[in-house]
């Protein structure tokens, strides 16, 4: 049997729910998320997985009869709920059509294939696909040059149970429909927009989103969360095999416990929503929409033996402290950049050395000058980025904007002779992923 695609999951998640959606706190984080989006008649707009159509329809109000709204689901039961609910106003929402779709392969839905859009939106979906970056990217063809997209992700703390679901699968090798864990904080979102060439607006907290705001649970509820949710939730035929369940049941009841703080685990009823536009003025971004051929950015090591180019643009900056970067650069962090693995390559590699210093990241080194180049986190769902060392890059390569310093990580390892400056800069502790770090031994020879 062919293994289930990401849309299989979301048809098979989404089917059972259709008829009961509308009844869901969807209805009102929609109204919310529309009031972010400045629509004004006439505009064209193209809602992506929308679902029963909760935010087509007020975006289909307020573009007006001169606008239009096209709205795209992989889900029949969702689709079928939006479409009874226009036929029952079919004057009033004569600008709104929904067309069912994988929004993956938008150039097979005949209506939305050669169009470009004033905004495209995704309400509460994004965290449903494994490679956010690529997604947008995608999306962003859809845009009319100086068109927005608007998105929302998930705050790390936001339905706990899911997160340590993510976490659980991902140790056990086990596939899970969410992809959140890179969703944490609003500078994650900032960069995946800002990766697929697009210029942030804005990314903001909204808070309450299900209408809980904050709650705690005891440490001890691990066994009581997992059969509650886990087993009578969407992943339960992942742990049918009792085998599976009783390993899972453990190592979720561990990532669990990590999560507690003081005895309790915190669930934050908050996404974060971002909106980018598409750029206009060629200059800052050289190349957008269709074609990602050109060079947006070039480097290399001290001697020259390693070349490496980028065709897309790259994220921000980021400084990592943790002790592996202190070491291999002899400095108290490492500052880097990040592009999708896809746009990048080595153009000279004769001197190239590939390590893999812990099992978490691999990363290359000139043989020849001791440069560091790049890292790669070898944790599923993060290879698709490559993290370039910032002193390695030709800044008079760049043909987008400098990258400007955003975020410092893994300050738990911070050099204690190293003072931080109040920069201003978001800061984040060791990363939650560390723990599956194994250290690095030096292989001995036995003379
Ligand atoms: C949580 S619902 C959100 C619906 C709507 N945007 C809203 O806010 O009410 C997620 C939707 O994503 C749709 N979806 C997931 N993957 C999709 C894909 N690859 N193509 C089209 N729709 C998809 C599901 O069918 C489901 O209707
Ligand atoms: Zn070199
Ligand atoms: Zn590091």
């Amino acid at each position: 049997m062919a293994p289930e695609t990401q849309a299989d999951i979301a048809i098979r998640l989404y089917s059972s729910r259709s008829s009961s959606y509308d009844d869901s706190w969807h209805a009102s984080f929609t109204k919310r998320f529309v009031s972010y989006l400045n629509l004004s008649p006439g505009q064209q707009v193209l809602d992506l997985a929308c679902g029963s159509g909760l935010l087509s329809f007020l975006e289909a109000d307020a573009v007006g009869s001169s606008g239009r709204v096209i709205g795209v689901d992989v889900t029949k039961g969702m689709l079928s709920e939006a479409i009874a609910k226009r036929d029952r106003e079919t004057e009033k929402f004569s600008n709104l059509k929904f067309y069912e779709g994988d929004i993956l392969k938008l150039e097979q839905v005949e209506a939305v294939k050669d169009q470009t859009f004033d905004l495209v939106t995704l309400a509460s979906a994004l965290v449903l696909f494994p490679d956010p970056g690529a997604a947008v990217r995608y999306w962003s063809d859809y845009l009319k040059p100086g068109g927005c997209i608007a998105l929302d992700a998930t705050h790390p703390n936001n339905i706990i149970f899911g997160m340590v679901l993510e976490r659980t699968g991902r140790r056990l090798g086990l596939s899970i429909p969410y992809h959140r864990e890179w969703s944490k904080s609003k500078d994650t979102l900032r960069d995946v927009l800002e990766t697929a060439g697009l210029e942030v607006e804005q990314v903001v907290t909204i808070d309450n989103q299900a209408g809980y705001g904050r709650r705690y649970y005891e440490i001890s509820d691990a066994d009581d969360q997992f059969e509650r949710n886990i087993i009578l939730g969407d992943a339960a035929t992942t742990f049918a095999d009792p085998e599976i369940r009783k390993r899972a049941k453990a190592v979720f009841k561990e990532e669990w416990e990590k999560l507690a703080v003081n005895g309790k685990v915190e669930e934050v009823d908050a996404v974060f929503l971002g909106i980018a536009r598409k750029r206009t003025t060629p200059g800052t971004i050289l190349v957008s929409g269709k074609s990602h051929t050109d060079v947006l950015l070039s480097g290399g090591c001290r001697c020259q033996g390693v070349r490496y180019q980028s065709t897309a643009p790259p994220s921000s900056i980021t400084f990592c402290h943790c002790r592996a970067c202190q070491q291999v650069s002899g400095a108290p962090f490492l500052p880097f950049i990040q592009v999708p693995t896809s746009s990048f390559k080595f153009t000279s590699s004769s001197t190239l050395r590939t390590l893999k210093l812990s099992d978490a990241a691999e990363r290359t080194f000139c043989s020849t000058c001791g440069s560091p180049i790049t890292m790669v986190y070898l944790f599923e769902g993060r290879k698709e980025g490559t993290s370039l060392t910032m002193g390695s890059v030709d800044t008079e390569s760049l043909k987008c904007e400098m990258p400007k310093v955003r975020k410092h990580i893994f300050l738990g390892e911070k050099a204690p002779w190293f003072e931080l400056s109040d920069d201003g800069v978001e800061r984040m502790e060791t990363s939650l992923e560390a723990h599956l770090i194994k250290p690095y031994l030096v292989p001995r020879s036995s003379a």
